[in-house]
């Protein structure tokens, strides 16, 4: 188990880039598998994630291999179908494997994707899914077993736009006869960077970004392809929210300002000043925060769930009360506690937290319980009086390309400590 320490009342000031898309990167990663030839990725984020990916990918009989920042693959090679059980158990991601797997050998095998720290994660939207595309599914021994000679496309309903279960039926139906439509579909920029890289291997998606997909099935015909994963807006949100909890300013280059609307509106409202100039944006922080009256998370375009502990530690020591509302997840408040233990004053129902902000938190020993609540209890360390551990802190990794690093580079003092 790593911990880091994170000493207090420090300004985050300075210019930082924003690495590559963790939640573009996954689901394109499993996409190389219906490339017609090799793949270059660049703005691939260096995650334990992509890392247990890039495992399932080799492990298949795929070649990968990072030349510099760009990630080269080549799923030619690969022969199996049945993802390593010891990989696919730990990374729920794993679970996009499915469609490429299925349109391109007629089989896949993978575990079934346990619940975690933040809810159940059903994955019963993407089964239902791929049913319909014609696949035969079975659940054996916590294995999904997945069987189709030939995936026929079809109008497939979400109940909910579910990010995952909308790239999984993108990516099988990329292959299969037919057109498929998908309504309800989920509208993250991370569907239209998959889209988009399915259009550069030859396939034809269109509507990414909208509600409503279209999916002519066909071939890849692109022999090789190069494609730049968009940066990652929660990398982003942390950042700016770093600056934001610390009463610090902070420059950000190779970000999407679009992408990051709703997190900056709720910034802005808490009072922090923010322009945008082409691809970087700056925020300078007041000294101390505004209440932020409501945040409620929602699918994109709405607030994105993944800022949402971010946001509870930045309210924690904001003046006045705050209230957050989590509709995605049924269990994401778990760092609320930890936050309770460094002096965070709130009352939380179910999913409802009102947050009455409080002068100053004081660093303690604290967990993370998964990889946004670490991120939140880092921007807590910063502005608490003393020194924060954060045990469990090998879950930030998942998700932050040493997040300790850049913030150290921006006036933080974190240390690792085995
Ligand atoms: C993706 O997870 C992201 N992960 C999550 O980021 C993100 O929080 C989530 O989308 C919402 O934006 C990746 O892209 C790798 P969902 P995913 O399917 O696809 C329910 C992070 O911190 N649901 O949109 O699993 C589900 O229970 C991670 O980077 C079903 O009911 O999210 C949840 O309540 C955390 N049945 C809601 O939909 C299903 O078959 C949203 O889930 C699938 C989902």
């Amino acid at each position: 188990m790593a911990s880091i320490v994170v000493s207090g009342r420090r300004r985050i000031c300075g210019e930082a880039r924003v690495t590559g898309a963790k939640n573009a990167a996954l689901p394109i990663l499993a996409a190389t598998l219906i490339a017609r030839g090799p793949v270059e990725l660049e703005n691939c984020p260096r995650l334990k994630d992509v890392e247990n990916m890039l495992c399932i990918l080799s492990s298949l009989g795929a070649q990968c291999e990072y030349c510099g920042d760009t990630l080269k693959i080549d799923t030619r090679s690969a022969t199996g179908s049945v993802m390593p059980q010891s990989i696919s158990k730990e990374l729920r991601s794993s679970i996009f494997m499915l469609g490429p797997l299925l349109t391109r050998f007629g089989s896949a095998v993978c575990t079934f994707p346990g619940g975690c720290e933040i809810g159940h994660r059903p994955i019963d939207l993407h089964l239902k899914g791929l049913m319909m595309l014609g696949a035969e599914i079975r659940e054996e021994r916590g294995l999904i077993i997945c069987r189709a000679d030939r995936l026929k496309g079809a109008e497939i309903h979400l109940d909910y736009p579910s990010v995952g279960a909308t790239e999984n039926i993108m990516m099988a139906a990329a292959c299969a006869d037919g057109m498929t439509r998908i309504f309800n579909a989920a509208r993250e920029p991370e569907i239209e960077d998959l889209a988009l890289f399915l259009n550069e291997l030859g396939y034809l998606v269109e509507g990414a970004g909208s509600s409503t997909l279209s999916v002519y099935g066909g071939e890849a015909r692109r022999e090789k392809t190069t494609h730049r994963i968009i940066p990652d807006r929660i990398v982003a949100g942390t950042l700016m929210a770093a600056a934001a909890i610390t009463g610090g300013e902070i420059r950000l280059n190779d970000v999407c300002p679009a992408h990051v609307g709703s997190i900056a509106a709720k910034l802005k409202e808490a009072g922090c000043k923010i322009e945008q100039q082409g691809m970087s944006m700056r925020l300078s922080a007041p000294d101390r925060l505004n209440e932020i009256r409501l945040i409620e998370t929602m699918p994109y375009p709405g607030f994105p769930t993944d800022m949402q502990a971010q946001m509870f530690a930045l309210c924690a020591v904001a003046k006045g009360t705050s209230v957050i509302v989590e509709n995605v997840f049924e269990n994401r408040f778990r760092h609320a506690a930890e936050l309770g233990r460094m002096g965070a004053s709130f009352t939380q129902k179910d999913r409802t937290a009102i947050i009455r902000g409080v002068e100053r938190l004081t660093g303690t020993k604290v967990t993370a319980w998964d990889l946004r609540g670490g991120a939140a209890m880092v921007l807590a360390g910063l502005a608490a009086d003393g020194e924060t551990t954060i045990e469990h802190a090998e879950l930030i990794d998942r998700g932050y390309e040493k997040l300790h690093e850049t913030l150290n580079g921006l006036g933080a003092e974190i240390r690792l400590e085995e």
